[in-house]
C-alpha cells in the first residue's frame, strides 16, 4: 500500500476551509486532518506545538482568520487581529519547522496600499512618457507578488504581520494571497455572508414586487427601491473552490516555496460586480453607482488592489466562476 500524504486543514468550518477539507479528502492519496476552533487554538503556542507534534502532518494549511476587517479599527478588534493573523502563524511555521512540514497559510489584497507603481516596457527609462517601446505595450496594473506591501488599515497590518512571522520562522512556506472570498458561507461562530449573498439577499427581497427595504449603505428603515453598491475599490473576486484547488496544484506541483497571488480574472469594482450578479440571477432591482465616501466605513480600503499573478496558470474568470457558484446554491 502506498502512503498517503497526511494534511492538516486549520479553519476548517470557515468559508475556504470548508472547500479545502472536501478538495483534499476528495483525492485518495491523502489522509487529512480538518481542525477548527474547537480542536485548536492557533493563538496558544504551547498548544499549537503539542497537539501538531503530535499529529505529525506533512502539510499545514492554515485557512484560519479574523476577517472582520472594520472591527479590527478598533483596539479589541486589533488585538485579536493582531494574534490571529500576527502571531499564530508565526507559531505554525515554528512546528512546520520542527517537524519539517509545508506550511501553507493565506494572506490578502488589503497588505498593499491601493497605488500601484504604473509598469514601464522594457527597456525603457522609466517616467519617459512615451517613447517607442510604449507601441503595443498593454500593461498590466497591480501588485505583483514582489511589490512592497504598505497596508492602510489595521487588518492589513495584521495579515502583513503574519506574512512577516511565517517567512520569519520557516523556508518550507506558500503564501497565498488572494482577495474577495465568495463561495458556500463558512459554518463557523463567527461566519459572516460573502459579498454575493448579502447583495443576493438586498437584491432579492427588492425584486421589483415589493416595495424595497433594503439599501446598502443606507438605513433599512427607508425603504428605497435600489440598491446603492461603491464603484470603486478594484480588485479581483475568487471563488473559494477554485483557490482551494490551485492551493492543491501548487503543492502538488511542488512550485518554490514563496508568495504567490491566486484570484480570478476580470478585476472590477464592487458595483460592477453586482450589475454583473443581478445580470445573471435575473434581478431586477436597481443599482446605483456610489463613491467610497457617501458609505463611510471605519477602515479604509485601498482604490485599486488588484493582484497580479506573475507564476501560475491564470484561474477563469469570476464571472464564470459566479455562473457556478449560483446554480450550485
Ligand atoms: N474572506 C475574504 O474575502 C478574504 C479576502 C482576502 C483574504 N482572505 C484570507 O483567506 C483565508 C480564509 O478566509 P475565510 O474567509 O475562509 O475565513 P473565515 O470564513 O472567517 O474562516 C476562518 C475560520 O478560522 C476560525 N478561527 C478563528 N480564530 C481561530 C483560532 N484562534 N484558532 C483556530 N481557528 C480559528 C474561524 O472560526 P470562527 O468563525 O468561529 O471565529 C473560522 O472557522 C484567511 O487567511 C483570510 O484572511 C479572505
Amino acid at each position: 500500500m502506498t502512503k498517503k500524504n497526511k494534511i492538516l486543514i486549520i479553519g476548517a468550518k470557515g468559508m475556504l476551509g470548508q472547500v479545502l477539507a472536501k478538495v483534499f479528502s476528495g483525492d485518495k492519496n491523502n489522509e487529512v486532518t480538518a481542525w477548527d476552533k474547537e480542536e485548536i487554538d492557533i493563538t496558544d503556542e504551547k498548544q499549537v506545538g503539542k497537539k501538531i507534534s503530535k499529529l505529525k502532518p506533512e502539510i499545514i494549511i492554515n485557512a484560519a482568520a479574523y476577517n472582520a476587517v472594520d472591527k479590527c479599527e478598533d483596539a479589541k478588534g486589533y488585538e485579536i487581529a493582531k494574534n490571529i493573523n500576527g502571531q499564530a502563524p508565526g507559531y505554525l511555521a515554528k512546528i512546520a519547522k520542527k517537524i519539517n512540514a509545508i506550511l501553507v497559510h493565506y494572506s490578502s489584497d488589503y497588505v498593499f496600499d491601493g497605488e500601484p507603481e504604473l509598469p514601464e516596457p522594457t527597456g525603457c527609462g522609466h517616467n519617459c512618457g512615451s517613447c517607442g517601446l510604449h507601441e503595443g505595450f498593454t500593461p498590466q496594473i497591480g501588485f505583483a507578488e514582489y511589490a512592497k506591501p504598505k497596508p492602510i488599515n489595521n487588518y492589513g497590518k495584521s495579515k502583513l504581520m503574519g506574512e512577516k512571522e511565517v517567512q520569519k520562522n520557516t523556508k518550507k512556506y506558500y503564501i497565498i494571497r488572494t482577495s474577495k472570498l465568495f463561495g458556500k458561507p463558512a459554518i463557523s461562530e463567527g461566519a459572516k455572508k460573502s459579498f454575493f449573498d448579502v447583495m443576493l439577499e438586498a437584491g432579492k427581497k427588492n425584486n421589483g414586487v415589493h416595495p424595497v427595504k433594503y439599501s446598502q449603505g443606507e438605513s433599512a428603515k427607508s425603504g428605497f427601491n435600489r440598491v446603492k453598491v461603491i464603484d470603486e475599490e478594484t480588485a479581483c473576486f475568487t471563488y473559494a473552490p477554485d483557490l482551494a484547488k490551485k492551493t492543491k496544484e501548487i503543492i502538488e506541483s511542488k512550485k518554490p516555496f514563496g508568495i504567490y497571488h491566486v484570484v480570478n480574472s476580470e478585476p472590477c469594482t464592487w458595483y460592477e460586480a453586482v450589475l454583473e450578479l443581478y445580470q445573471q440571477a435575473k434581478i431586477k432591482t436597481k443599482v446605483i453607482p456610489i463613491s467610497a465616501e457617501e458609505f463611510l466605513r471605519p477602515a479604509k480600503r485601498p482604490y485599486y488592489s488588484v493582484l497580479l499573478n506573475t507564476k501560475l496558470n491564470p484561474m477563469r474568470s469570476y464571472k464564470e466562476a459566479l455562473r457556478e457558484y449560483l446554480k450550485s446554491r
